[in-house]
């Protein structure tokens, strides 16, 4: 079954009732049937206008030996009015059986899979059954789950992490995967002595319990949710607490720099709230993962999850949190409905990111970072086509994973798009307008067409001039960038561009140039660096300022590709363990990228992805396969 034939499992209300058995079988869609204005999502196979899960209960149990999680998953539903069955999303998924809750079977059918989607499972609720019990086993490949090794930690124990954006949780959960639906959440996993489990919600037994096979730990999450935030890491994991709702939460190798790393997180909540109303998820905690994390970071509730990479030492990477931290307003309260809609959460969180790092330190230091964002998306037409499809802010995924159509377009542009809204209105009106944004859609799906809509009767309500100066529509569903977006500009960059300047005219290259840049001058100087550079440059630069030896993940990135463009040598010992050290794929898909470009380069990316893709999250190696194949490399 290919995705776009998604709606041949579903079985609408009317439909349902008139047919008596309700299994995989193809059925016609009742036209007439609306779930309120929220579209269809195509990546799930759920119907939630006909049966929505309302809490999630699991007990699991880690089983580092054979890469399993293994237990059961209790779901509470609610059902509409004739409705007999709830389908759920899974993929891979090995499911035993399906009970009520005093252990009676119940009747269900894993229908045939789809390569992107997975298989639905059609849950055959009779006599009124709200609640019951799906008894299963994940697989050691499920695509959300990394099981590590003691030697891809900080330290010497195994360690399990999972990421559900976008359709990965159907890979360890059989739930409703599409934030549309939001549920409620607790749990208890069971993991193997000398071993910590955390999650994306309150910890009620910080110190576990005994258990028949290692200790228990339960956690809880009172707020809905939506599927894609459910997550768990385990490993040998300190907790250090920050301020009075904030901590890290790392190996113990790692901890201490993990705290003086984010030592100004209570600042940035602080900040957030000021801006855009309170914080309502309890505790912000900070969980450092190993360097294999595909992401650098993930919004998940409560303790956002992170990429060791952005510890740098001088606390200069830290907008990230920032970042994931303004995912607590925008995207966890206020949610995508689908993922073509991607931008509402990441364009809205670069934006709140950016206004987070400007109350902290400063409009020139949050105009760099904004002039790197306009570099990226640039980068991204370049690739794209600046008429290319995926330019849009709503994208058209339709027959694709979500997954394809992954760029800067969402975060740059969509910030973009805000940014113009704001210079149009004023900050101080758009500001109340975000505030209440938040706070009326919180908890709800919100889609382009329903942002649009909202945005025009309550910020430019009888001010048709300026909305038709905004081109509302133009920025949404057209490719590239309207003719009203406005450049970010720096004057600490201009500096560097006429350093930069006389480095390449005269060819002097000394340490005083760079005195007292930061981090982002330095990405910035790296990417003006014009394609070719004679070796010698390369070489005095690099003797200069020890730019293969860097241990800033941004600097040292900038630094291989200018390597990589020049074929630098001297640099691919350094190139080759950045990697396989670490699996951001922010980091992985340029170079590898660059690599392939050339005969030299294909062998030198096959050589070290054979050793590297065994230690990649599969968010990673399944986008490295195709950079790989589609190069024939
Ligand atoms: N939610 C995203 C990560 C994500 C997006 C995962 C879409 C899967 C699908 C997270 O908040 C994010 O944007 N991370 C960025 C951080 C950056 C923009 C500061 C990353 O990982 O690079
Ligand atoms: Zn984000």
């Amino acid at each position: 079954m290919t995705v776009s034939s998604r709606a041949q499992v579903r079985v609408t209300a009317t439909v349902a009732f008139l047919l008596a058995s309700a299994s995989c079988v193809t059925r016609d869609v009742d036209p007439d049937r609306s779930e309120g204005e929220m579209p269809e999502d195509i990546h799930s196979f759920a119907r939630p206008g006909d049966a929505r899960v309302t809490h999630l209960s699991l007990d699991l149990v880690a089983d580092f030996d054979a890469r399993v999680l293994h237990g059961t998953a209790t779901l509470d539903v609610w059902t509409a009015n004739l409705v007999d069955e709830i389908v759920l999303d899974s993929n891979g998924l090995d499911v035993q059986r399906i009970t009520t809750a005093d252990g009676r079977p119940v009747e269900y059918d894993v229908c045939e899979r789809d390569e992107v989607l997975g298989s639905p499972i059609v849950v055959h609720l009779s006599d009124g059954l709200d609640r019951f019990i799906v008894h299963y086993r994940t697989r050691p490949k499920a695509n959300a789950v990394q099981w590590l090794r003691p030697e891809q930690t900080a330290g010497d124990r195994p360690f399990l992490f999972t990421q559900g954006q976008a359709i990965l949780t159907r890979t360890w959960i059989p739930l409703q995967d599409t934030p549309s639906v939001r549920h409620t959440y607790d749990a208890r996993i069971t993991v193997p002595a000398g071993l910590v489990p955390v999650m994306s919600a309150e910890r009620l037994t910080p110190d576990g319990e005994p258990a028949e096979l290692g200790r228990a730990y339960r956690f809880r999450m009172p707020v809905a949710i939506p599927s894609y935030l459910i997550a768990l890491a385990i490993g040998d994991l300190a907790i250090r607490e920050l301020g009075p709702r904030c901590g890290v939460v790392a190996e113990p190798t790692v901890i201490d720099a993990a705290a003086h790393e984010f030592a100004d997180t209570e600042k940035m909540i602080a900040a957030a709230e000021r801006l855009y109303g309170p914080y309502r998820w309890g505790r912000y905690d900070i969980l450092v993962l190993p360097a294999s994390f595909p992401f650098g970071g993930m919004e998940n509730p409560c303790l956002t999850f992170a990429t060791p990479t952005i510890i740098a030492g001088d606390r200069s990477l830290v907008a990230l949190v920032a970042h994931e931290l303004a995912h607590s307003w925008s995207g966890n309260l206020v949610t995508n409905a689908v993922w073509a809609d991607l931008w509402l959460n990441e364009g809205f969180t670069v934006y709140f990111e950016n206004r987070i790092m400007e109350e902290l330190y400063g409009e020139p230091y949050a105009r760099m970072l904004r002039v790197l964002g306009w570099q990226d998306l640039h980068e991204d037409f370049d690739t794209l086509g600046l008429d290319g499809k995926d330019t849009r802010l709503n994208v058209d995924l339709a027959g694709r994973n979500p997954d394809d159509a992954f760029s800067n377009v969402p975060y740059e542009k969509g910030a973009l798009f805000l940014r113009t809204i704001e210079s149009i209105v004023g900050r101080e009106r758009f500001d109340a307008f975000v505030s209440d944004y938040f706070d009326r859609f919180a908890f709800q799906p919100m889609t382009s067409a329903r942002f649009l809509q909202h945005l025009r009767t309550r910020l430019f309500d009888g001010r048709p001039n300026e909305w038709e100066q905004l081109r509302a529509e133009e920025w949404v569903y057209e490719p590239g960038l309207p003719a009203n977006a406005v450049m970010p500009t720096s004057d600490a960059f201009a500096r560097v561009d006429t350093t930069r300047q006389a480095m390449l005219a005269t060819g002097e290259i000394d340490e005083s140039m760079a005195a007292a840049w930061s981090t982002h001058e330095w990405v910035h100087f790296l990417r003006g660096i014009p394609p070719e550079l004679p070796t010698t440059t390369l070489i005095r630069l690099d003797e200069t300022f020890h730019l293969s030896a860097s241990r800033n993940s941004e600097i040292q990135f900038e630094w291989l590709r200018i390597a990589i463009r020049n074929r630098y040598e001297p640099a691919f010992p350094g190139l080759e363990e950045f990697l396989t050290r670490q699996g951001r794929r922010k980091f992985l898909k340029p170079l590898y990228s660059d690599l392939v470009k050339t005969e030299w380069g294909r062998t030198l990316a096959r050589r070290i992805y054979d050793r590297a893709r065994p230690l990649y999250h599969a968010v990673s190696s399944n986008t490295i396969d195709d950079v790989l194949a589609k190069a024939g490399a």
